[in-house]
């Protein structure tokens, strides 16, 4: 994938510094995104640079509409990404009775607003050039709704029809849309869930590792795919069947 650009939204820990890595081995060059230079942040850049890949890291807060559609505005003046992996996402987890108003809008803004900040401007760029890639990064609980989780749920399920319209909407002008959906990955996100009441329920009988969704995203994002459009790709040993 020599000289072709991916831009990687939330790429500096867990699914996201897997999906950087993944496309640094495959040749892209990178820009990856999250909110500040952070050690893990420039850790991720670092390793990715190891692999020889070109690796950046841009700066913004998602939740921040005019920041974040000006910065992908910029960037696509100057070059439009072959592939934008929409990977960002927060969880707030609570019962709904007990949901407070911010955890309820924080989860919107950074998972469901944060898309559309993004990938808005983006598109307008990619119709242009008639070619281009965008994968999201939904989930499991967006397939199948999750307790505890239905702010988080009906935001992941918001990306799946966001996915789905888009790819019937923009695929004649050569742009896949398509959707990873993963299940239990070992990320910050999932380190105080109750693993061992949740494994019984995962037919590999074991969680996923970041890897294994950066390699179903790398797959989506090359060449290789040549005809996998509008879907949403489960990767969750199984515990969504
Ligand atoms: N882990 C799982 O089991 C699992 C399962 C299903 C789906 N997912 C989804 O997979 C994606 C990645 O999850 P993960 O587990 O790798 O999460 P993570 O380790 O918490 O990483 C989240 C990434 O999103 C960025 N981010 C968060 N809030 C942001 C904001 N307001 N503005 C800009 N960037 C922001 C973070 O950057 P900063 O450096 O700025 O914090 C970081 O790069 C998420 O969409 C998540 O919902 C995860």
């Amino acid at each position: 994938m020599k000289n072709k650009l991916a831009l990687v939204i939330g790429g500096s820990r867990g699914i996201g510094r897997a999906t950087v890595l993944r496309l640094a081995t495959l040749g892209f060059e990178i820009i990856f995104s999250c909110r500040a230079e952070s050690e893990e942040a420039l850790s991720t850049r670092d390793e990715a640079t190891a692999l020889n890949a070109k690796c950046s890291i841009l700066t913004f807060n998602l939740e921040n509409r005019t920041e974040t559609m000006q910065k992908v505005e910029t960037l696509c003046k100057e070059r439009v990404p072959d592939v934008i992996v929409y990977n960002a996402g927060i969880s707030r987890d609570n019962i709904l009775a007990f949901m407070s108003p911010d955890e309820w809008d924080q989860v919107m803004r950074v998972n469901l607003d944060g898309f559309y900040n993004v990938i808005q401007p983006a598109v307008f760029h990619m119709l242009a050039r008639k070619s281009g890639r965008i994968i999201v990064v939904t989930s499991a609980s967006g397939q199948t709704g999750q307790a505890g989780q239905v702010n988080y749920s009906a935001s992941k399920a918001g990306l799946i029809g966001a996915v789905k319209a888009l790819a019937r909407e923009i695929g004649r002008k050569n742009i896949f849309v398509n959707a990873v959906a993963p299940g239990v990955i070992e990320t910050a996100m999932t380190e105080k869930l109750p693993k061992e009441k949740i494994k019984p329920l995962i037919p590999l009988n074991r969680f996923g590792k970041p890897e294994d969704v950066a390699s179903v995203i790398g797959f989506l994002a090359a060449e290789e795919n040549m005809y996998i459009h509008g879907q949403v790709i489960g990767i969750n040993g199984g515990l969504v069947l």
